[in-house]
């Protein structure tokens, strides 16, 4: 058993910067590689999706970049089965791009990471940070860390904060349910069927985006449990946990449905979850419901 990480330590805080830094600086080449890559791969990731050219080839640059830190000790993401690793203290998890889906139709696509004390598969509780890219009409970064959740643009492989204290707005506005009404168990249907009469929709394929909207607008997004899947379809530890840990600090809840996807501890690396994020009366009133 790994002694536990000092993670106070100004070893562990520049450690983490140069992470996020190093994120941004790659985004401009993240950026390119889309728009020259927008093939299939005919392969398959570890939990069976179709693989994008863009995804490999993020995956690699995200993969050379973090290993090449000093601090950092191991890269994993959801387009590789094992876990790399190499000398250092902290570890990272990585959806080099999230929403790839939408690379045809050119809409909204992201970059989901997060920084944790112990080596995944690890529970959320050992993020020290989380963040994520919007590759968007604006590049744009959100990161939580120590209990604030800041907001960048970045231009240049540089990043200005134009947000320094993003929380989710008390009175929500949005909703969005991924999987499709006919996939859903009834208790999930009654509980769309409530919120679509108080809400407005707003669901684009990528959860990056989608996300911001619920942190923009307040409300809920949602990929849940399914008849047919019922550990629906998002990964815990490359989306649900550093999306977790990010509403969670911008005073928004998080639930598989029992508990806050932080407290999930998954077997394995590439296990997935039913996520419901978003305003805290929300995931309350879904709780009630699908328990
Ligand atoms: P990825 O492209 O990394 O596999 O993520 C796509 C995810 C998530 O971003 C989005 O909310 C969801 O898949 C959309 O799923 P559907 O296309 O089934 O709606
Ligand atoms: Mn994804
Ligand atoms: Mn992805």
């Amino acid at each position: 058993m790994s002694k536990s990480l000092d993670t106070s330590t100004t070893e562990t805080e520049q450690t983490v910067t140069e992470v996020i830094d190093t994120v941004v600086a790659t985004t401009p080449d993240v950026r390119r590689a889309i728009a020259d890559h927008r093939g299939q791969s005919n392969s398959v990731n570890p939990t069976g999706d179709d693989q994008l050219a863009a995804d490999l080839r993020a995956d690699e640059l995200f993969e050379q970049r973090l290993l090449g830190i000093d601090g950092v000790a191991t890269y994993a993401s959801e387009e590789r089965a094992d876990v790399k690793t190499t000398d250092g203290r902290l570890h990272v998890a990585m959806d080099p791009l999230d929403g790839s889906s939408n690379l045809e139709p050119n809409s909204g696509m992201g970059t989901i990471f997060g920084v944790y004390s112990e080596q995944p598969p690890t529970v959320g509780t050992n993020l020290l940070a989380a963040g994520f890219v919007i590759y968007g009409p604006i590049t744009s970064m959100v990161v939580a860390r120590k209990g604030s959740v800041r907001e960048h643009i970045l231009e240049d492989g540089d990043k200005r904060v134009v947000d320094d204290d993003v929380t989710v707005p008390e009175d929500p506005t949005v909703f969005g349910f991924g999987g499709g009404v006919d996939s859903w168990t009834d208790e999930f249907q009654s509980y769309a069927e409530e919120v679509r009469h108080e809400l407005k929709l707003r669901y684009g394929g990528a959860m990056v985006a989608d996300i911001n909207q619920v942190l923009t607008y307040g409300g809920i997004f949602s990929y849940p449990a399914l008849e047919s899947r019922p550990e629906g379809k998002l990964r815990v530890q490359f989306e649900g946990q550093p999306m977790a840990y990010i509403l969670e600090s911008a005073g928004g809840r998080s639930s598989d449905g029992d508990q806050s996807l932080l407290e999930v501890e998954p077997d394995e690396l590439h296990e997935r979850t039913p996520l419901y994020l978003g305003n805290d009366d929300l995931i309350d009133r879904l709780e009630a419901t699908v328990d």
